[in-house]
C-alpha cells in the first residue's frame, strides 16, 4: 500500500504551521515584507498571478516544496508527460500534452503518438478547410449553414466555452449551436432556430455511447428525415475515439473525426472535440490556442517549484481545504467572454479530484477537491458576495480578468476592473467596528441604533483571494489559461493522493437511470433494491 498524505511528516508539519499562519493576518503579511506582492506575483505567457493576497509565506511554500519531495512530484510529473500510465484504474496514460506540443512524444506503450496527432489534426483541418470553402455541402448540394452540435461534459463544455470566448473577436462562418442535455426544452428552441436542409449534425461523444448524445441525434435525424432531407448521413459526422461505434451509428467514415482513447473526456477540447471552433473561426485560431497551452505545459515542465504556476495554486488548493476547512473555492471571471469558465473548471477539477479513494483504493480520511462555484462579475458581487464577504464560511477566491478589452468603450473596462481590484482589497482589508461606528456617527446616526448598525457594517476581512489578469482574452491567452487549470488540476491530484483521471463515480447514477426509464415507460417492474421515495415518486409520474 502507498502512503498516504496524512502519514507524512511533512504533511503533519504543514498541518503546524497552518496553526501558526492563523495568528497572523493578510495585512500584517504584506506590513512585514514589503516585497511580498513582488515575490507572491509570477508571469507566464500571457498570465500574470498574484498570490500575494493569500494565507503564505515563503515558509508555507518550502513546507510545500518539501512535501511534494516526499510525494515524488517531479517524478509523477515526468509521468504524466512521458506517457507512461498515470491513470491507473483505466491502465492508460493521460496525454493531452500531446495534442498540443510542437514536438509530441513519438510514442507512449509501442503506440505511435504524434504521427496520430498530426495526421488526425490535419483531418480535422481538411474538412473544416473544405466546410467553410463549400467543398463539403448538404444533400440538395448547397452549402451548411447551421451547426448542430451534440456532446455532453467534456465533450461539449470545452468547445461551448471557446465559442463564447472567442467569438467576440471571431466571425463564424456557421451559426453554431451547442446541445448538450437531454431535456427537450434544450434541443427543441434549436431545432426550431434551424433549416434542416442547410444544418451539419456533430455528433461528438468518446464513447458513443452516450444516452443523452445519442437520444438527442436520434431526434435530430428524425427531424431531418421529416423535413425531406434526402440523404441524412451527408449531414452527419461524428467526434469519437470509438470510430467503430460512430460508423455503426451511420456516419461515414471521412465524417469521423477520431481522437485517441488516452485524451481524457474532460482534457478533450484540444482534438477534434473542438470541430465547431475549428469550423466556425478557422484552423488557425485553433493552432494558437493549442500553443497558448504547450507554452504553459513547457512552464510546468521546467520551471522550478517556486515560480511554477500549477503547482503554486495547487499547493494552495490543498493548504486552505486542508489545513483551513475550506469546503469551497471561488471562482470569478471579470470579463463576460469567460462566462462559462466556471462550468468548464467545474468538470475539469471536481471529476478529476473528487474522489475518496486513494489511487490503491484506501479510505481517504482527508480533504480532496474542493468545490468549485463561481459566475460572472460584476453580476455575482449583486448576488453572492454578500456571502463572500460576511458569511461563515472561508472561501478562497480567484478572480480572473483581462487587462486589455476587445471593444472600445474604456469606460466600461475600467469600471469593471476597478471593481475586481475592489473586491478582492474588500475581502482582504474588512471594516472594524470601530471604523463602522465613525462613519455612522458622521452620517449622522443616532446613538439607539449605532452599536448594532455598526456590527452589521463590520466586515472581518482576511479573506484570501488571487488575482489572475490575462494580457488580453486571445486563443493564445486562452489555451495558456486552460492548460494552467489541468496541470494544477494534476498537481493537485498528485498531492492528496488519488487519481485524477478516472471518474467511476459517474456510473451508478447512469446505470440506475437506465432501469428507472423502463420503469417509467411502464415496460419494467421496479427492481428489487429500490428506496420507497424512488418508488413513490415513480408512482406519482405514472398517476
Ligand atoms: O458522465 C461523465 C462522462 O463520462 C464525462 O467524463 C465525459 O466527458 C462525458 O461523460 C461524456 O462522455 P462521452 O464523450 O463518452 O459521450
Amino acid at each position: 500500500m502507498t502512503k498516504t498524505p496524512i502519514e507524512y511528516a511533512e504533511w503533519t508539519t504543514l498541518k503546524t504551521h497552518a496553526q501558526d499562519m492563523k495568528k497572523h493576518t493578510l495585512a500584517g503579511h504584506f506590513a512585514n515584507n514589503p516585497a511580498r506582492q513582488e515575490e507572491l506575483t509570477k508571469t507566464v505567457d500571457m498570465l500574470r498571478f498574484d498570490y500575494s493576497k493569500n494565507h503564505i509565506t515563503s515558509e508555507t511554500l518550502a513546507l510545500f516544496k518539501t512535501y511534494s519531495e516526499a510525494v515524488g512530484l517531479n517524478d509523477l510529473r515526468g509521468k504524466l508527460l512521458g506517457g507512461e500510465v498515470v491513470n491507473q484504474s483505466e491502465n492508460r496514460p493521460a496525454l493531452h500534452t500531446a495534442l498540443r506540443a510542437r514536438d509530441p512524444i513519438v510514442s507512449s506503450g509501442g503506440e505511435p503518438v504524434a504521427e496520430r496527432v498530426r495526421s488526425e489534426r490535419a483531418k480535422l483541418f481538411d474538412v473544416a478547410g473544405k466546410l467553410r470553402a463549400g467543398e463539403i455541402v448538404a444533400a440538395d448540394g448547397a452549402p451548411f449553414k447551421h451547426i448542430i452540435f451534440l456532446g455532453i461534459g467534456g465533450s461539449s463544455l470545452g468547445p461551448a466555452l471557446l465559442m463564447k470566448a472567442l467569438g467576440y473577436s471571431n466571425t463564424s462562418a456557421f451559426d453554431v449551436h451547442i446541445v448538450s442535455n437531454i431535456d427537450g426544452h434544450a434541443l427543441m428552441p434549436v431545432l426550431d432556430a434551424c433549416e434542416a436542409a442547410r444544418t451539419l449534425l456533430i455528433v461528438a461523444s468518446k464513447t458513443f455511447t452516450t444516452t443523452e448524445t445519442l437520444t438527442n441525434a436520434d431526434t435530430v435525424r428524425r427531424w431531418m428525415k421529416d423535413a425531406g432531407v434526402s440523404d441524412l448521413n451527408a449531414h452527419l459526422m461524428g467526434v469519437t475515439a470509438a470510430p467503430e461505434k460512430a460508423k455503426e451509428y451511420g456516419v461515414p467514415a471521412d465524417n469521423v473525426l477520431p481522437f485517441a482513447e488516452w485524451v481524457g473526456g474532460r482534457y478533450s477540447l484540444w482534438s477534434a472535440i473542438s470541430a465547431p471552433v475549428v469550423f466556425a473561426y478557422g484552423a488557425q485560431v485553433f493552432e494558437e490556442f493549442l500553443a497558448g497551452a504547450d507554452a504553459v505545459d513547457q512552464h510546468f515542465a521546467k520551471a522550478p517549484f517556486e515560480d511554477n504556476i500549477p503547482i503554486l495554486s495547487a499547493c494552495l488548493d490543498v493548504w486552505y481545504t486542508n489545513f483551513w476547512d475550506a469546503q469551497t473555492r471561488g471562482l470569478f471571471v471579470y470579463d463576460d467572454r469567460l462566462g462559462l469558465l466556471p462550468d468548464y473548471l467545474q468538470q475539469l477539477e471536481t471529476e478529476s479530484n473528487g474522489k475518496d479513494r486513494t489511487q490503491d483504493g484506501q479510505d481517504v480520511t482527508w480533504q480532496t477537491s474542493p468545490i468549485l462555484w463561481g459566475g460572472v462579475g460584476t453580476d455575482c458581487q449583486h448576488s453572492v458576495f454578500q456571502l463572500m464577504h460576511q458569511g461563515t464560511h472561508l472561501v478562497p477566491v480567484e478572480f480572473i480578468g483581462t487587462k486589455n478589452a476587445d471593444h472600445t468603450e474604456s469606460l466600461h473596462h475600467r469600471k469593471l476592473l476597478a471593481n475586481m481590484f475592489a473586491q478582492s482589497a474588500a475581502l482582504m482589508r474588512g471594516r472594524s467596528v470601530e471604523e463602522a461606528t465613525e462613519k455612522l456617527i458622521a452620517k449622522g446616526v443616532n446613538s439607539d441604533t449605532l452599536d448594532h448598525l455598526a456590527a452589521s457594517k463590520s466586515f472581518r476581512g482576511d479573506r484570501p483571494s488571487t488575482t489572475i489578469l490575462l494580457e488580453r482574452l486571445t486563443p493564445r491567452a486562452l489555451g495558456n489559461l486552460i492548460a494552467f487549470y489541468e496541470h494544477k488540476t494534476f498537481v493537485a491530484g498528485m498531492l492528496v493522493g488519488i487519481n485524477p483521471y478516472d471518474q467511476m463515480g459517474v456510473e451508478l447514477g447512469k446505470e440506475l437511470a437506465t432501469e428507472l426509464e423502463g420503469v417509467i415507460a411502464g415496460d419494467t417492474a421496479l427492481p428489487e433494491g429500490y428506496d420507497a421515495s424512488t418508488k413513490a415518486l415513480i408512482d406519482y409520474l405514472q398517476s
